[in-house]
């Protein structure tokens, strides 16, 4: 590419312009992780297509090789085989992903294995003790730093069944359960779930595990997977949300997403939508691996306010920024509550909405575990969007840009660790 066509896709700077023609995604981010990870569990070679290209998902790459797997590039496919795994030889550098950490620790866990994690800036703040309780629970031995990274863990080596009650509704924490049992070959329960996305579950089950779950309890009662099978991670729902609101706020956009995940526990955010009144038709839906997928077909709309409500938000936890910069353009006063957790994601998320808003002038505001935004006619204020290396700010910010540019952000650079062309795929349907 030209590099002055190059300067342009890479801006910093975010003009308003419609989302026109069709798209398709990178692969599920947490898709990625979890069959990379399960498939590590064979020692037959398990073929995985389209996995997520971005930052987070090559450092487990990275972290399962340096626990004995092999995982070679083969075409457009990584073709992944286990066997014996062994104690890494130096530390593990999770970089900016907390799903590395949460979930590698699951397998040490099952697996018996002794290794130090190590993150940057942003993951040595986000908090490791709930994961590290959980695992604990299940008799591993993890030492965390006040809670956060460093952590070190000294495998677990038990075989007796287990049920355990999680105390925070997370999917990593889950997730990590459900590696520790699969890896130490027995069987558990899991309680006091609340409909966090069950991707580990549908591929457990799609791999072979004997597993049931309801969206309150999980019972993996025959914890044993095959290799040689092929599996195809769909398009990430998590990509797709920042085209679906920028086509729904974005005057005059038509645009039609192809082959996107549409599994219920991650979909909160059409349904936001819908109550707001978005204009969002699902086409060609279909199932692969266990996983729902199809096409959305975008059209503008107008908005009205809506409240999203602590279990809904689940739902749709990683699109809360999107849903909040609906809210700016919407009819009325819009509340999001119960979330708390935002403040521990890749940055504090509930200030980083704020720090949007005010990019456009709208005003919202802020509690300990909620946010309140009026909706208005959003107009580009001029000041710059501080993002705090969090991809999806960077994102959303692009977003906010399309609806109501010009919006300045200080840096795209962490777009890298969920979308690496993300700027390329936005202007393929910008003109
Ligand atoms: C994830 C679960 C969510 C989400 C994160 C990815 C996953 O966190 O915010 O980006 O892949 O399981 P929780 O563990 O808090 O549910």
């Amino acid at each position: 590419m030209e590099e002055r066509a190059f300067m342009m896709l890479r801006a910093t700077r975010f003009e308003s312009r419609a989302l026109r023609g069709e798209l398709t995604l990178p692969g599920d981010k947490s898709i990625s992780h979890r069959a990379l990870i399960l498939a590590t569990a064979s020692i037959e070679p398990t073929t995985l297509r389209g996995v997520n290209p971005g930052r987070d998902v090559r450092a487990t790459i990275e972290a399962l090789r340096a626990v004995g797997a092999e995982i070679a590039v083969e075409g457009d496919a990584l073709v992944v085989r286990g066997g014996a795994l062994h104690d890494p030889a130096g530390e593990i550098d999770a970089q900016n992903s907390g799903s590395t950490v949460r979930m590698m620790l699951g397998l040490c866990a099952g697996a018996d294995l002794h290794a130090r994690f190590v993150g940057d800036a942003s993951l040595s703040r986000r908090p490791m003790e709930p994961v590290a309780a959980h695992l604990r629970a299940l008799g591993a031995r993890i030492f965390s730093n006040e809670g956060n990274l460093p952590i070190r863990i000294e495998g677990v080596g038990s075989d007796r069944s287990a049920h355990i009650i999680l105390v925070q509704a997370s999917a990593q924490i889950k997730s990590a359960l459900l590696f520790a049992a699969l890896y130490s070959q027995r069987s558990l329960k899991i309680s006091g779930d609340r409909e966090t996305r069950d991707h580990t579950e549908r591929l457990l089950a799609s791999i072979g595990a004997g597993i049931s779950w309801n969206g309150r309890e999980v019972d993996l009662f025959a914890p044993s997977v095959r290799g040689g099978t092929t599996i195809e991670i769909p398009g990430d729902f998590s990509a797709a949300a920042f085209f679906i609101v920028a086509a729904t706020l974005a005057p005059g956009s038509a645009l039609l997403i192809r082959d996107v995940n549409l599994n219920p526990t991650r979909t909160g955010l059409l349904d936001i939508l819908h109550t707001m009144g978005a204009r969002i038709e699902r086409r060609n839906e279909r199932e692969r691996n266990g996983e729902p997928i199809g096409d959305l077909f975008i059209r503008e709309a107008r908005l009205r306010a809506t409240s999203v409500d602590a279990q809904s938000a689940l739902r749709a936890i990683d699109e809360l920024p999107l849903v909040a910069l609906a809210a700016a353009f919407a009819q009325g006063r819009t509340t999001i509550a119960g979330v708390r957790d935002l403040r521990g994601k890749e940055s504090d998320r509930l200030a980083a909405i704020h720090r949007l808003l005010a990019a456009v002038g709208a005003s919202a505001e802020e509690s300990p575990n909620g946010i309140a935004v009026e909706g208005g006619a959003p107009k580009p204020s001029g000041v710059p969007v501080e993002t705090h290396d969090d991809h999806r700010i960077q994102m959303a910010a692009a977003v906010l840009g399309c609806a109501a540019g010009p919006v300045e952000v200080d840096s795209i650079d962490a777009v890298d660790v969920s979308f690496p062309d993300f700027f390329e795929r936005l202007a393929g349907v910008t003109a």
